[in-house]
């Protein structure tokens, strides 16, 4: 099953998502929106893992997100990888990193290290993906459109969870299912 931890975004914040995608929409013909109801921000992504290991991934998301507190984050601006040459995601990003993401983002890496889950060869870049381009050839208009919305700001709330989601790829796209829901310090 394929899996991975996130945080999941209140509804005021997916409302400001979909209304930034809505005054987005000259570049509907180059990216494809990601339906606000799954957009998140990706803890740490796993990929395939045995069914019988995801109990296991379940509980140490449980000793991880207890050994952390809740933490405020500002949902704030907007930006493109890779940062330079052709677009590939569109993004919504963070005011700040607050270090208990950070902590908890290396905790994630360690426990699933652990348990056999390759540790990520890329610095950790907390974002939201708003939108993934799905023409190349128009990829040059997304970064002049993402110039206006420099300054998005897509509220601030607390996260007082880690989810672990499954996520199954189809044609149609991704489809997320929540397999547990884990409570940080409060
Ligand atoms: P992305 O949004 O930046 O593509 C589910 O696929 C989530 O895991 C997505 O948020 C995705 O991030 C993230 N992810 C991180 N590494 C991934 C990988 N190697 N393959 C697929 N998704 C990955």
């Amino acid at each position: 099953m394929r899996c991975f931890l996130a945080i999941e975004l209140p509804r005021e914040t997916r409302e400001r998502l979909a209304a930034l995608q809505k005054r987005l929409c000259a570049l509907d013909r180059e990216v494809r929106w990601t339906k606000v109801d799954q957009i998140h921000l990706t803890v740490k992504f796993l990929g395939e893992v045995p069914d019988a290991a995801v109990g296991q991934v379940c509980q140490s998301a449980d000793a991880i997100a207890r050994d952390h507190p809740a933490f405020d984050i500002q949902v704030s601006g907007t930006g493109c990888f890779p940062p330079r040459g052709p677009a590939r995601i569109v993004w919504a990003g963070l005011a700040s990193l607050p270090q208990p993401l950070i902590d908890c983002h290396k905790a994630c890496e360690r426990a699933f290290a652990e348990m056999g889950f390759p540790p990520e060869n890329q610095p950790f870049h907390p974002h939201l993906t708003i939108g993934r381009v799905r023409d190349q050839r128009g990829s040059h208009k997304i970064r002049p459109a993402l110039e206006s919305e420099l300054h998005f700001d897509g509220g601030r709330f607390t996260v007082k969870e880690l989810t672990v989601f499954q996520s199954v790829l189809d044609r149609g796209g991704p489809t997320y299912t929540v397999l547990s829901r884990a409570a940080f310090q409060e």
